[in-house]
């Protein structure tokens, strides 16, 4: 038994045991590591960001083959029309249509505002989860009729705002009447019941199921997280061009010389600039081949705090212990046992 604090009204409101969800990571987080994140009592998502509508199908198709339990889809809400946010891209309505047809039960937004589709979203009885990094945001995210806001810190993995996460978790949850997820730096059980305290009905955690058995990656990729230290990331522009935290090696120690920044493009042509410089794409450099001395290894801060790889479940397992272990320790001792 874990601490009953544990039982949030997030595992209402997405039909879960535990309030701990998976992010949706781009390349990493396909249909093996929702579904095992999922059948072990939380929330499992597939980045659908990188996926064709069809792959994403297929990976939704991989995790029902896991598990019947809920899951989430994170699609990334890029607009095709500046700043009118009804014209999403071509990949991104594809998105939208398979996760209708699959009837998904849970869609997080981890860019731009999915607004257009949230009526649609609770008709179908679906839940609809928003990622930001600030306040202001958030505000706009909720005014759209979202379900809940995820407010992830500058420590968070891949790219990130600019606000520490032990103020935007206090920060988001004063600024909006909806619940609020905590992201960002989190990755034991201590950063559970931390963000739990400080008001958050659940966590959304990238970098600790980075290091995990199911997710998709070259080793030396998972491993260079568990070798990782509290200085060991950087957030830089050096690989897409907006500011993304990734592992420090050979290829963003050289786009911090001024030579280099001088050559620095924005989004998204910086990505296109760097390959070409490196002489082979960062990202398959990284994740896939393994080559941790030049390619992009997105991770956070919080690699600092983990030191194995293991399966999903035992992920799970070890987090609801250590947070029920800190939530006793701050309650005198009820544990829940
Ligand atoms: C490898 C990687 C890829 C990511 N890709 C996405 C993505 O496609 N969509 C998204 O919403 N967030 C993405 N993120 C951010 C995560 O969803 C999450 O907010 C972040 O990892 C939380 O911080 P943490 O890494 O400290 O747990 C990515 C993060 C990482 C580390």
């Amino acid at each position: 038994m874990y601490h009953p604090a544990l039982k949030t009204p997030l595992c209402d409101l997405v039909g879960i045991e535990y309030p701990i969800i998976q992010a949706g990571m781009g390349f990493v987080a396909r249909g093996p590591l929702a579904g095992a994140v999922s059948a072990a009592g939380g929330l499992g998502t597939i980045g659908a960001g990188t996926m064709t509508g069809e792959e994403l199908r297929e990976e939704i198709r991989i995790v029902r083959s896991i598990t019947d339990k809920p899951f989430a889809v994170d699609i990334l809400f890029s607009s095709a029309g500046g700043k009118n946010v009804a014209m999403f891209s071509k990949d991104v309505e594809d998105h939208i249509e398979v996760v209708f047809d699959e009837k998904v039960p849970v869609i997080a937004s981890g860019l731009g505002n999915p607004a257009p589709i949230v009526e649609r979203c609770h008709a179908a009885g679906m839940k609809i989860l928003s990622l930001t990094g600030n306040t202001k945001n958030a505000k706009r995210l909720a005014d759209s009729g979202v379900d809940a806001i995820i407010a992830q810190g500058y420590d968070g993995g891949g790219h990130t705002g600019r606000v520490g996460s032990m103020t935007l978790f206090p920060a988001a949850i004063d600024a909006v009447d909806i619940p609020v997820l905590a992201a960002g730096g989190i990755a034991d059980g201590r950063g559970i019941a931390a963000a739990l305290v400080m008001g958050a009905i659940g966590v959304w955690l990238g970098t600790r199921f980075i290091a995990c058995t199911e997710a998709w990656g070259h080793d030396n990729y998972k491993n260079s997280i568990v070798d990782s230290d509290d200085e060991g990331t950087i957030r830089t522009r050096c690989f897409s061009g907006k500011p993304c935290r990734m592992i420090r090696n050979e290829t963003t120690a050289a786009w911090e010389t001024p030579e280099l920044m001088a050559t620095l493009k924005p989004f998204p042509d910086q990505m296109p600039n760097v390959t070409e410089w490196l002489g082979e794409d960062p990202y398959m450099a990284g994740r896939r081949d393994g080559k941790t001395d030049i390619g992009a290894l997105a991770a956070g801060q919080s690699s600092a705090l983990i030191h194995d790889v293991k399966p999903a479940a035992e992920i799970i397992r070890e987090l609801m212990e250590q947070a029920s272990e800190a939530l006793g320790r701050v309650s005198g001792g009820l544990s829940g046992n």
